[in-house]
């Protein structure tokens, strides 16, 4: 492995999983251990758990966990080494560098560097006679120069390899330029420009690295928008559109766009706190990513129909981040870009400035289409109200707009909100079985993909996940479990590897738990170790239980029927598994 365990031993000892997940989000006691709102998947109530003892967490609801390095390479997106390098320099420490980390870091830097080469190759084609077409189609969406230059826009002519050539000629490789997603491999296995014949828009991290690219055609082509796809440096999940300009003028405030020309226009007009996804929806990453720049976010939308269902499912995520959500309501024109167009600027900072709050917008809609003259028309009005505060989650916003409801249609305050709070009541209990349910789908769906023989071997695999967590809250245990079940024992090959990493660890004297193996596994993997560690939590008779896994797998190896097996006791199947040895020999 590229680093020393005793330095990873140093490292554990020294970043503890609970202060490194609180830096963030908030974790809550339950009994022995503390729980949080996942950050890996979008949920309403807690289901990460952090294992102090066993230093590691695991979410029930999404299958991600592992020990503390895992945990930085999910949130940080970074790899092994770079999250061992972040946790190094918080607990002050240097890790000693190797050849083989050098080389990861080694090709994203070339990354980074190839994309600042072709940025500005597609922002100098932009400028020359041959990038006449784009220039023109930004004039005539009216940007001026001067936004062109700052957001360093720029032209793919529409060629198979004008950008390939130039960067061979700059000295990077065809490979670099695969891993950039700058160029893709046709079945011949040549390689040729992704980006034909349309304008750029770079993708800037909060360092100031060119990161991708989104392209548009000029016409009518298909598809509109060409993303990059992921890469050693980008992960579109992650990521937000003008954020490296956004984020130094929030003054506490973000406005989110649907696309890069919404953003270009309402920076162009004079409002720098802009930001927009990188085509596709708002994810609970970019809302938390949000959260730390803004304490409020105006969501800024197209006005048409999928534009107010992507603002619905917004304004959730940001909820679910503690970031309050106002709505702007966009008439008269179909997003923001068109808006400033026709009415200027300072109309829009009006419309900015009176944004509504989600719950006045709600309201406002539920009134206008309500009938309060007549008395079917008010006990209509009441039941939508009564729904709507139902999903409220702030106590205090609930009474407020309880009382107001309740002057419009002259009832008791009381009325509104005991019934309000009942419905919530109900919605409750029915959310937290609908979490339960979509948990148990989740976990079966995801221990395929790491274990695809699990569901083959059911028994088995269950019994390889006793043992091994017995096994690492045992590590004295292994010479038993080797002179029992042997070298080869176990069935599916996933947990053979790691039985054999854990075995491994604990002949080589190191002290074996999650983070001394974090090197071995993916981030999945990881997860899965620490879901089958989790589960065994409170196994009552461990050591007897440790027996009856062993058995399974010997009855397995020796394909006695399971069916009669489990009613023998240990040393009847011993006889059988003699008596079946004679029958070999
Ligand atoms: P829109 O279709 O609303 O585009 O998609 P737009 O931003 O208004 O662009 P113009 O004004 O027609 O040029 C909104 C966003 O969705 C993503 C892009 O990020 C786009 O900015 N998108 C859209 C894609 O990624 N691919 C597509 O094919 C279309
Ligand atoms: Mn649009």
């Amino acid at each position: 492995m590229a680093i020393p365990q005793s330095f990873i031993e140093q490292l554990r000892m020294s970043c503890d999983i609970e202060d490194v997940i609180s830096s963030y989000v908030p974790l809550k006691r339950a009994g022995r251990n503390k729980t949080c709102l996942c950050p890996f998947h979008s949920e309403k109530s807690p289901s990460l758990v952090v294992y102090e003892d066993t230093q590691s967490f695991y979410c029930f609801g999404c299958g991600a966990g592992g020990d503390v390095i895992t945990f930085i390479r999910r949130i940080e997106n970074l790899d092994y080494v770079e999250a061992v390098k972040l946790l190094a320099a918080r607990a002050g420490l240097t890790v000693p560098e190797d050849g083989e980390s050098s080389r990861a870091s080694h090709l994203k830097q070339r990354v980074l560097e190839l994309n600042r080469e072709a940025a500005r190759f597609f922002h100098a084609c932009l400028k020359s006679p041959a990038g006449k077409a784009g220039m023109d189609y930004f004039l005539g969406r009216g940007l001026t120069p001067k936004t062109i230059t700052a957001y360093g826009l720029g032209y793919a002519p529409d060629s198979w390899d004008s950008l390939r050539k130039h960067l061979l000629q700059k000295g990077f490789r065809d490979e670099e330029m695969f891993a950039a997603a700058v160029v893709a491999k046709g079945r011949s296995g040549s390689y040729y420009d992704q980006f034909r014949g349309r304008v750029m828009f770079p993708i800037i991290d909060l360092r100031g690295n060119v990161i991708a690219f989104g392209g548009r055609v000029l016409g009518d082509g298909k598809p509109k928008y060409l993303n990059s796809a992921d890469t050693p440096v980008f992960k579109k999940s992650r990521n937000l559109f003008s954020l490296n300009f956004a984020k130094n003028e929030t003054g506490g405030r973000l406005i989110l766009a649907e696309g890069y020309m919404d953003v270009i226009a309402i920076w162009q007009a004079g409002f720098h706190n802009v930001v927009a996804t990188l085509g596709t929806a708002l994810t609970a990453e970019q809302a938390r990513l949000i959260s730390q720049y803004a304490k409020e976010v105006i969501i800024a939308y197209d006005s048409d129909g999928p534009g107010q269902a992507a603002t619905q499912r917004a304004v959730g995520l940001f909820e679910e981040v503690g970031v309050a959500a106002k709505v702007l309501g966009i008439t008269g024109a179909k997003d923001p870009d068109e808006y400033i167009k026709k009415f200027g600027a300072t109309r829009f900072k009006m419309l900015l400035d009176g944004a509504d709050s989600v719950t006045d917008f709600e309201l406002s809609k539920l009134r206008r289409e309500a009938d309060l003259d007549t008395e079917t028309g008010k006990v209509e009005y009441l039941k939508k109200t009564v729904q709507f505060l139902s999903d409220l989650h702030n106590p205090l916003e609930r009474e407020v707009y309880a009382g107001k409801i309740a002057e419009e249609i002259g009832v008791s305050r009381e009325t509104v909100l005991t019934q309000a709070k009942a419905l919530a009541a109900k919605k409750k209990r029915a959310q937290d079985k609908r979490e339960w349910r979509e948990i148990e789908t989740n976990r079966a769906a995801y221990r395929d993909r790491i274990n695809p023989q699990r569901a083959k071997f059911l028994k088995e695999a269950k019994a390889e996940e006793g043992i091994l967590a017995f096994l690492y809250k045992n590590p004295d245990s292994l010479e038993y479990i080797l002179n029992r079940l042997g070298e080869n024992g176990f069935v599916t090959d996933f947990n053979a590897k790691v039985f054999r990493i854990f075995a491994g660890k604990i002949q080589n004297n190191i002290t074996l738990d999650l983070t001394a193996v974090a090197g071995d596994f993916s981030n999945e993997e990881m997860g899965r170790i620490a879901g089958i560690i989790a589960s065994a939590e409170d196994s009552g008779n461990a050591k007897k239980q440790l027996d009856d896994y062993i058995d399974v797998l010997i009855q397995h190896k020796n394909r006695v029927d399971s069916e009669t097996v489990a009613q023998l006791t240990p040393q009847e199947i011993y006889q059988r598994i003699r008596q079946n040895k004679q029958k070999d020999s």
